[in-house]
C-alpha cells in the first residue's frame, strides 16, 4: 500500500467574529489508511464557505468543527486506494473532505458522490453542478416555491449561490431582482447571470426605495442570504402570502450578543409571510433529484458560472477571509494539487 503524507490545515482557536487566518495551522502527518468499503482520495479543490463562520464559532453550531481537528470542507478528489467494489483508482469523488491533501470517504457519508468529467469541469461539482446550485435549487424550489410571473429579489446576487438561484428562478419564468457589492457585480447579474434588475447595496443610502422601484409589482419570494437590516427592510415591501427563505446571515458579524433590529410581526401576519429557514443538509437524499435538472440546464447553456480559485491549501484561511470582504467573484475554491482533467 503505498505511503501518503498529508498536509492538511487544523482550527487553532475558535471564532468570537469573523475567521481570520491566525484561526488556522497547517500540520503534515501520514494519511490515513481506508477501511473496508472506504476510499482514500487525493484532494484536487476544496471549498470555502460563508457557513464556515458559523462552524468555527464559539458559539453552539449544526457543523462545529472541534479544535486541533482538520477544517471541514466540502471537495473533490481522485481516488489513490479503494476497499470498495464499486469505485475504482482514478474515479472522481465529491465529499466532506476537509482542508486536506488526502481524505478517507465512502457512500455511506454525507454529499459522496462520483463526478463524471464529462458533465464539467471539476471544480464546477462543488458549485454549479454542485453544492451551491443544489443549495440554491432547493431553497428556492422546495422553500420560495415561486411561480411563473412572480418577483424573485436574491441577495448575494452575484455570488456562487446567488447567481444560482437568480438562473433558476428566470428559468421558471419570474422576474428577479438581485443585490450584490460593488457596480462590477451588478453588472455581472444583469449581463451574465440574467437578473432583470440589478442593485448596487453599497452606491444606495436608500435601499426601501432602490427596491421599491426595481419591483413596481412587490416582492413574492426573497431568497435571503444576508439577514439583518437588508432583511428588516425587505419584510416591509412582501406582497400578501410572500415566503422569505433564509439561507444565509452573511451581514450579521457574531450572534452574541444578540443582534437587535426592526420588530417585523406586523408585516408577517397582516401579509401573511411564510418565513422559512433552510439548511442544505436536509436534503441529501434527493441531491441527484436536484443534479439531474441542473446537468440537463448546464447542458442546454441556461447556467453561467464564476469561480474564483486560490492556489495551495495554505491559501486557504484568507480565501475564507475574503468571503466575509465579498472579494471573491463567484465560487471562492482552493486548488489543492493540478487538475489532471486540465492537462
Ligand atoms: N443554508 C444552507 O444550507 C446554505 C448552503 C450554502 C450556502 N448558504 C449561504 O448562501 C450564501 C451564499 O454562499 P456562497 O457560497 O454562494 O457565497 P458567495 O455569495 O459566493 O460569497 C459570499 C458573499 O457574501 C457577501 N457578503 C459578505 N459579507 C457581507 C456582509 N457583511 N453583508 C452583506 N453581504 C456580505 C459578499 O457578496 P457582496 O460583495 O455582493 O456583498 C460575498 O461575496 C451564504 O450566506 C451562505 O451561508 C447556505
Amino acid at each position: 500500500m503505498a505511503h501518503h503524507r498529508n498536509r492538511r490545515v487544523i482550527l487553532k482557536t475558535r471564532a468570537t467574529g469573523l475567521p481570520v487566518p491566525e484561526l488556522f495551522d497547517m500540520v503534515e502527518d501520514d494519511a490515513p489508511e481506508p477501511g473496508d468499503g472506504e476510499v482514500l482520495i487525493n484532494n484536487i479543490y476544496v471549498s470555502a464557505d460563508p457557513g464556515m463562520k458559523g462552524w468555527i464559532s464559539t458559539a453552539k453550531n449544526y457543523a462545529s468543527v472541534e479544535t486541533g481537528a482538520t477544517m471541514n470542507s466540502f471537495g473533490v478528489g481522485v481516488v489513490v486506494e479503494s476497499r470498495n467494489p464499486d469505485i475504482a483508482e482514478g474515479d472522481y469523488i465529491v465529499g466532506r473532505t476537509g482542508w486536506q491533501e488526502y481524505s478517507i470517504v465512502a457512500p455511506e457519508q454525507g454529499g459522496f458522490r462520483k463526478v463524471d468529467p464529462a458533465d464539467g469541469p471539476l471544480s464546477a461539482s462543488l458549485g454549479v453542478l454542485g453544492h451551491s446550485a443544489i443549495t440554491a435549487y432547493f431553497g428556492l424550489l422546495d422553500v420560495g416555491r415561486p411561480n411563473a410571473g412572480e418577483t424573485v429579489l436574491v441577495s448575494t446576487a452575484a455570488g456562487s449561490v446567488g447567481s444560482a438561484v437568480g438562473q433558476f428562478a428566470n428559468i421558471k419564468g419570474c422576474r428577479t431582482v438581485g443585490i450584490a457589492g460593488g457596480p462590477e457585480k451588478a453588472a455581472l447579474c444583469r449581463e451574465v447571470f440574467g437578473y432583470d434588475v440589478a442593485i448596487d447595496y453599497k452606491a444606495t443610502d436608500d435601499l426601501a426605495a432602490a427596491l421599491q422601484e426595481a419591483c413596481p409589482e412587490g416582492i413574492d419570494v426573497y431568497y435571503d442570504n444576508v439577514g439583518g437590516d437588508t432583511l428588516d427592510t425587505v419584510l416591509g415591501l412582501m406582497n400578501q402570502n410572500g415566503r422569505v427563505v433564509i439561507c444565509g446571515t452573511a451581514a450579521t458579524e457574531a450572534w452574541v450578543p444578540p443582534p437587535t433590529g426592526l420588530r417585523f410581526e406586523r408585516h408577517v401576519l397582516v401579509n401573511r409571510l411564510r418565513i422559512q429557514g433552510f439548511i442544505l443538509f436536509d436534503y441529501q437524499d434527493r441531491y441527484e433529484d436536484a443534479l439531474a435538472d441542473i446537468r440537463q440546464w448546464f447542458k442546454e447553456g441556461k447556467l453561467n458560472y464564476r469561480e474564483d480559485i486560490a492556489e495551495g491549501l495554505e491559501n486557504a484561511p484568507a480565501a475564507l477571509a475574503g468571503l466575509y470582504e465579498g472579494r471573491n467573484r463567484g465560487r471562492q475554491l482552493i486548488r489543492v494539487r493540478p487538475d489532471p482533467t486540465l492537462s
